[in-house]
């Protein structure tokens, strides 16, 4: 079996070879080329010939993994074969709608689906190992990588990082289309102080058990085979150094017998954090605490040997983590078969592979969020109109793809112009009007906005005007968020606020469709206009499904995963936040806890999403017999009252009154994505568990508590259909 052959192998091993397979190393020459013979580039090519490279990132294409694997595997004195790891966070080369869209979608089958389609495609291409899914919760939409994740719900998270590891890892992990995930990051990265991207996170143990870490603990009950670290620190201490987090919680209390890779280069993070004086004291603090493998760090291969020899990091310290390592490696075939991921023929067969056009386009038109719908404006009529197709986001075929494609190519998505384009009823129009994203964005650079020239405003006005419906496609260009895209701004980039307000002056009938990764603060929007189409970045498919969408061959169904908040000020906002001792204004004075300025509600809470139809949620009954089988069981009927069919994420929360901890206002312990025919019914079950009527005190033990609670059903989180039962 595979422990054993695990541990024959490491009972070859040599020090310097076990600390090998703990090193990952980037890319670093062109394969096709002749090998490099000095640099950094050279000594790689050295360590892979002597099993000093555990796996590599970035190497990608059948042909450039087959040369590299062929060093480690027939030059190597053990012949390990490489773990072949790359960033596939929301497609290959065919993208998906940005893993935050997705979330909207509330679509766990979808979302599955979605994942093993880029398994399928970046397999093709000799990668074996995603650092995917990002499971991390995150209220901050300052942040930019909230359009990594999941938003700000563990619940929701949790199952969406379940669905997100079966799709990529599958039920067998060495068939060709499968490949192993990646829960990162490990942890509270989302919660970075005031959304700045590698800042500190300072959070009370309540949100690390209850917020935090359950998605990750589902991605490890789900089979996830490796966990990476992240750039932050918890609550003082680097978590790349924190022993607590992967020693204790992660591999101690959830068993999880993967492997944690580091985060690119955080192992010598400690030394600029103050955590560790030099590489050698971050290799020891990183290796004791259960990092156990460097990526692109270079820090345990100069360190770790010598740190075992002088005794201060012992060798089962590296047995462990060769253990897990190798671990994966046979689980997914490679000694079996080191090449079973690089045939060209299949490379060449299933990249861009006809068939994901299909799923990424039905998962597109699923992550699509209707905001706001006044007097029916949308669907647009398919015939005898003028529509004019406004922004300079409208015709742009990258933008679309979003954040995190890095294997794949620039004007691939179908623009909105495209799309609509093929519904040829209307007389379309496109004005760009003023550019907004200056030159070409990189997933490198700063994306450059233009916020003094105004020319194409007039040439939009005038279209707008001659139009009788104006759509607009406005918001972030897909590199505004992502790694390193802090914002301190909500609004929406450059001249587009203003042109906004200039076309609603000449033409009220507008249609705002948004691009973003991550909630826009966009109030005087949605004061105004009347429909808004949240679009998110959707991916190769993006214009066809806006298109469907606004034309009504597809009717909307997505749910926001993030509160949209008013303004910035509000950030971090979140719906299950907690009732404060002053949560009114009863008596009539400012001391409540409240904005002088602005609502303390959200734009658009967590869980909003219109539908074409109406849905009309009675008959809430709560059974409860906790006492005798601990369930209590919750039904409610729920009715499709508008005139087509149409999907609902029917959703059920939850408050514990009075705990020795305080309990948020609400929280989400169920939903159902529900299809109705139009005035069709069903009746809804929910049970409701020790699991999601308990939750973790701030020393990390999962209580249920006796005493009031209430149950909520409804289409957000406002949710306002209650009943109340009583646990004894
Ligand atoms: O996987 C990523 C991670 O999320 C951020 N730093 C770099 C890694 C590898 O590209």
């Amino acid at each position: 079996d595979i422990n054993q052959k695990v541990e024959s192998l490491l009972s070859q091993m040599t020090i310097e070879e076990k600390v090998g397979q703990m090193n990952l190393y980037n890319g670093f020459w062109d394969v096709t080329g002749p090998a490099p013979e000095e640099g950094n580039a050279a000594l790689k090519y050295d360590h892979l010939k002597k099993g000093w490279v555990g796996a590599m990132l970035t190497v990608r294409g059948a042909e450039e993994v087959r040369k590299v694997q062929r060093i480690a595997v027939e030059e190597s004195r053990l012949g390990i074969p490489l773990l072949i790891g790359f960033d596939v966070i929301h497609g290959y080369k065919t993208l998906s709608p940005i893993p935050l869209a997705e979330s909207a979608s509330w679509d766990l089958q979808a979302i599955e689906k979605s994942a093993r389609v880029a398994a399928t495609e970046a397999s093709a291409s000799g990668i074996n190992w995603t650092f995917a899914p990002m499971v991390d919760i995150s209220r901050d939409a300052r942040w930019g990588r909230v359009m990594e994740g999941a938003g700000e719900d563990p619940y929701l998270g949790s199952l969406i990082a379940k669905a997100r590891v079966n799709g990529f890892q599958g039920d067998d992990l060495s068939a060709h289309n499968t490949i192993a995930a990646c829960a990162k990051h490990f942890a509270a990265y989302g919660f970075a102080e005031a959304g700045r991207d590698y800042n500190v996170a300072d959070i009370g143990n309540g949100t690390l058990y209850n917020t935090v870490l359950p998605p990750f603990k589902a991605a490890s009950e789900a089979g996830v085979k490796t966990f990476m670290n992240s750039f932050n620190t918890l609550n003082g201490v680097p978590v790349t150094g924190s022993s607590f987090l992967q020693r204790d919680i992660l591999k101690r209390d959830w068993n999880f017998d993967g492997f944690v890779v580091s985060d690119w280069a955080s192992i010598n993070e400690m030394i600029p954090w103050g955590h560790a004086k030099d590489k050698r004291q971050a290799a020891q603090i990183a290796a004791n605490a259960g990092s156990d493998m460097d990526m692109e760090g270079y820090v345990y291969i100069q360190e770790l040997a010598q740190l075992v020899k002088d005794g201060v990091v012992k060798e089962s310290i590296l047995d462990d983590a060769v253990r897990r390592i190798l671990k994966v490696k046979f689980e997914l075939g490679l000694f079996e078969d080191p090449y079973r991921y690089c045939d060209d023929d299949r490379e060449k067969e299933w990249t861009y592979h006809e068939s994901y056009r299909e799923a990424v386009l039905d998962m597109a038109k699923k992550s699509i969020v209707l905001l706001k719908n006044d007097n029916n404006l949308l669907p647009l009529k398919k015939n005898g109109q003028t529509i004019a197709l406004i922004g300079d986001l409208a015709d742009d075929k990258s933008s679309p793809l979003g954040s995190w494609r890095i294997a794949s190519d620039d004007d691939t998505a179908v623009s909105v112009l495209e799309g609509m384009s093929s519904y040829k009823g209307n007389t379309l129009n496109f004005s760009r009007g003023p550019e907004v994203f200056e030159g070409t964005s990189t997933f490198l650079q700063e994306v450059k906005i233009n916020t003094t020239d105004t020319s194409g405003f007039d040439e939009a006005i005038a279209t707008a005007k001659a139009a009788d419906v104006v759509v607009m496609v406005l918001g972030e260009h897909g590199f505004q968020s992502g790694e390193g895209r802090s914002r301190t701004n909500l609004d929406l980039p450059g001249l587009q606020q203003e042109l906004l307000e200039e076309v609603y002056k000449v033409n009220p009938n507008v249609v705002l469709v948004l691009n973003n990764g991550r909630p826009l603060a966009i109030e005087w929007a949605s004061e105004h206009i009347p429909a808004i189409v949240e679009a998110w970045h959707l991916g190769t498919e993006s214009g066809n499904a806006i298109a469907n969408v606004l034309y009504g061959d597809y009717n909307p169904s997505g749910k926001l995963p993030m509160s949209f908040p008013r303004n910035v000020g509000q950030a971090p906002i979140y719906y299950n936040n907690y009732p404060t001792g002053r949560p009114t204004d009863k008596d009539g004075n400012v001391f409540w806890s409240h904005y002088t300025d602005v609502e303390k509600t959200p734009l658009y809470p967590f869980g909003h999403g219109l539908s074409y139809t109406t849905f009309e949620y009675s008959n809430l009954k709560v059974t409860n017999t906790y006492k005798e089988n601990q369930e209590v069981k919750v039904s409610f009927t729920l009715k499709n009252t508008g005139a087509l069919k149409g999907k609902e994420v029917a959703q059920l929360y939850i408050r514990d009154l009075v705990g020795s901890v305080i309990r948020p206002l609400k929280e989400l312990k169920g939903f159902e994505l529900i299809e109705l025919e139009a005035g069709a019914s069903k009746t809804v079950e929910f049970v409701l568990t020790k699991k999601e009527l308990g939750f973790y005190t701030n020393q990390g033990e999962f209580v249920v508590e006796s005493g009031d609670f209430k149950v909520f059903v409804g289409g957000d989180s406002n949710a306002e259909l209650e009943q109340g039962f009583t646990l004894e």
